[in-house]
């Protein structure tokens, strides 16, 4: 089974799958759905092509990372297939755990916490956009990471290891490079997890770091 990963995100994604419908080019795709809701207005992938597009998502980013359930869609002709590959890693989910997450999606408790998590993706978009406005900075208000084109002479690795040295971990390029190829000198950045406090210290702080150059702070 050929498979492409991918994370819906934005609606320029959209036109890049119609490829979806021929089958010389693709024959299934998985859509990592994980962080969709914070565009509840975008029909999945699996609209396009829904018998050859496996749908995964999970509750950890819209409720509780701890809530450890998760979820497959796909047509009826894979099921059979995907349920017994999905049995030799796990049996089932954590019974107190399926009972939160179906109590809070049917209270609508779920609909509450995600709404207000795509408001708090905006105001975090909104820091970045004012602290890193100096930078080239690719973002979404939708989203809860941007991608950071280091001005010259930083090379990704090299920022990487001197924001460590400050208590701030970001992801160089290479991380998400596929094959041997020349990684860019970009960092992702993952806005969700620290307080709004601790955000705006360290994007201060990535601020100053980047306007420096990495002599200056003893870097390389
Ligand atoms: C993009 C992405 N997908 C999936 C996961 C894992 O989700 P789960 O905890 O539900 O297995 C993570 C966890 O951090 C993630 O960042």
């Amino acid at each position: 089974m050929s498979t492409i990963c991918s994370q819906s995100s934005s609606s320029a994604r959209w036109a890049g799958w119609s490829p979806l419908a021929s089958p010389a080019l693709f024959t299934y795709a998985i859509e990592h759905a994980i962080y969709g809701f914070l565009r509840p207005d975008l029909p999945p992938l699996a609209a396009l092509a829904p018998e050859r597009t496996v749908v995964i998502d999970s509750l950890s980013k819209r409720l509780a990372p701890g809530l450890t359930v998760g979820n497959m869609h796909s047509s009826p002709a894979l099921t059979d297939r995907l349920a017994s590959a999905l049995r030799t890693g796990t049996w089932t989910a954590a019974r107190f755990s399926l009972a939160a997450a179906t109590q809070w999606i049917t209270d609508g408790t779920a609909s509450i916490i995600e709404d207000g998590k795509r408001r708090d993706a905006a105001t975090r978009q909104r820091m970045v956009a004012q602290r890193l406005a100096a930078f080239s900075i690719r973002a979404d208000p939708c989203a809860y990471h941007c991608w950071w084109d280091l001005p010259e002479p930083w090379r990704a690795e090299t920022f990487v290891a001197a924001v460590a040295r400050r208590g701030i971990a970001v992801t160089p390029a290479a991380a998400f490079t596929v094959g041997i190829g020349h990684a860019p000198s970009a960092v992702r950045l993952a806005l969700a997890s620290p307080s709004i406090e601790n955000l705006d210290a360290a994007l201060d702080v990535l601020a100053g770091l980047a306007s420096t150059s990495p002599e200056d702070v003893g870097a390389e």
